[in-house]
C-alpha cells in the first residue's frame, strides 16, 4: 500500500489570479483550482493586474468577482502606484497587504522615488505587511526602509546569493526582516533556462548553480516561506515576438518540496513550517478548522496535461517526483480528490 502523510492546509502568499484584465491567462476560479490541487488551501493575489489593484474601487470589483469564484481562501494585495499613493490608506481594509515593486516586471506597477516609499511606510496600517518585489541592491533599499520606519518588510522571491546573504545579515542585527523563495529559483537554473527558452523566463531570472545552492544553504534558517510566484501566461503569449515573464507553480510546489523531503535536503517539519506556519504568522492569516492535505508518497510525473491553471503548461514538465496530492480537505469538506476538482465557486472564504 502507498504510504501517505497528512498536512495542515498549505499557504502561498504569492500568486497571480489576473482578474481584471488578464481572465484569458487565470481567473479566480482557476487559480484556486490550481492552488487545490497542489495542496493550498489559501492563497494571496498580486495587485499587477489591469489596471491594478490600486485604488478602493478596484480593490472592491476583485473582490466581488472573487466572492462568487474561489474555490479556496483568497486574500489580495494592494498595489502601490505614485500616481494614486494618497489613496493607499483607502486600500488597506480591503487588502491583506501592500505589494511594492521596486523592479521592472510584468505590469505597470513600479516605486522608484523615495517620496512615494516614504509616503507607503508612513500610511499603510502597522498591523498589515508591507512586500516587496527587490532584486539585487534594491534589497538593500528594502532593508534600510525596515530599519528606518522600525517596521516589518517582506522580501518576495529571493534568488541570488548576495541577496539571500543580505537578508541573514539584516536579521542577524534584529531588524524586522522576512523572505520568500519559490520553488522554481531552487530545482531549476540558467542552466534550464537556456532550455525552455521563453518557459524558463520569469522575474526574477533563474540563478547560477552558486545561486540555488545559496538558497538550499539557508533554507533552514534565513529562508521564511515558499511561495510559488504563480505567474500564468498562455503558450501564444510565452511564444510570441514579446513573451511576458513569469510560471506557474501552485500545482507543483508541495509535490517538488515533498520530493526533497525524502531525498534528505529539509525535515517535513521545516516543509510545515515554510508552507503553513510562517506565511501565517507573518501575514497573520485566519486559522483553517478541519482542513488537510493528504500526500501519497509516490513516483509520480509532473505533466502538462494534469495542469488546472488556465494556461495549461508548466516549466517542470517531464519531471519526476516522489509525491503526489491525493485529498484536500477544506472546513470539513473534500475539495478536491484523485486528480478532481469537487469545490463550488463561492467555497472559499476571501480575506480582508
Ligand atoms: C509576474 C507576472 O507575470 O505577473 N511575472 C514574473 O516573471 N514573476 C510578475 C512578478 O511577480 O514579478
Ligand atoms: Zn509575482
Amino acid at each position: 500500500m502507498t504510504e501517505t502523510i497528512t498536512l495542515p492546509g498549505l499557504i502561498d502568499v504569492h500568486t497571480h489570479l489576473r482578474v481584471p484584465g488578464g481572465e484569458h491567462k487565470e481567473d479566480f476560479r482557476t487559480g484556486t483550482a490550481a492552488a487545490l490541487a497542489g495542496g493550498i488551501t489559501t492563497i494571496l493575489g498580486m495587485p499587477n493586474t489591469s489596471p491594478p489593484l490600486s485604488t478602493p474601487e478596484e480593490l472592491a470589483a476583485a473582490r466581488e468577482q472573487a466572492a462568487q469564484d474561489i474555490l479556496c481562501d483568497v486574500g489580495l494585495f494592494a498595489g502601490a502606484s505614485p500616481e494614486m499613493i494618497d489613496q493607499l490608506p483607502a486600500c488597506a481594509p480591503q487588502a491583506a497587504a501592500l505589494k511594492i515593486y521596486l523592479n521592472d516586471t510584468f505590469g505597470p506597477l513600479r516605486v522608484e522615488d523615495v517620496p512615494t516609499l516614504a509616503a507607503c511606510f508612513a500610511t499603510w496600517p502597522r498591523h498589515k505587511m508591507i512586500a516587496m518585489h527587490a532584486e539585487k541592491q534594491s534589497v538593500a533599499v528594502g532593508i534600510g526602509l525596515a530599519a528606518a520606519y522600525n517596521r516589518p518588510v517582506h522580501f518576495c522571491h529571493i534568488s541570488r546569493r548576495e541577496e539571500i546573504e543580505l537578508i541573514a545579515q539584516a536579521k542577524a542585527q534584529g531588524l524586522p526582516v522576512t523572505c520568500e523563495v519559490t520553488p522554481h529559483h531552487l530545482f531549476l537554473t540558467e542552466a534550464d533556462a537556456a532550455r525552455l527558452g521563453p518557459l524558463g523566463d520569469m522575474r526574477p531570472l533563474l540563478g547560477t548553480p552558486s545561486d540555488v545552492a545559496a538558497l538550499w544553504e539557508h533554507l533552514d534558517e534565513t529562508v521564511d516561506c515558499i511561495a510559488t510566484d504563480h505567474a500564468p501566461h498562455t503558450l501564444a503569449e510565452k511564444r510570441s515576438d514579446t513573451p511576458p515573464p513569469g510560471v506557474i507553480g501552485l500545482e507543483t510546489s508541495l509535490p517538488l518540496m515533498m520530493t526533497a523531503v525524502q531525498q534528505n535536503r529539509l525535515t517535513l517539519n521545516r516543509l510545515i513550517e515554510l508552507m503553513h506556519h510562517n506565511p501565517r504568522r507573518i501575514f497573520n492569516l485566519p486559522e483553517q478548522s478541519d482542513t488537510a492535505v493528504t500526500v501519497a508518497l509516490t513516483p509520480n510525473s509532473i505533466t502538462n496535461q494534469m495542469v488546472q491553471s488556465k494556461c495549461g503548461w508548466t516549466p517542470f514538465h517531464g519531471t519526476e517526483v516522489l509525491a503526489k496530492v491525493q485529498k484536500v480537505m477544506l472546513r470539513g469538506e473534500v475539495l478536491f480528490e484523485d486528480g478532481r476538482i469537487l469545490a463550488k465557486p463561492g467555497s472559499g472564504k476571501l480575506l480582508s
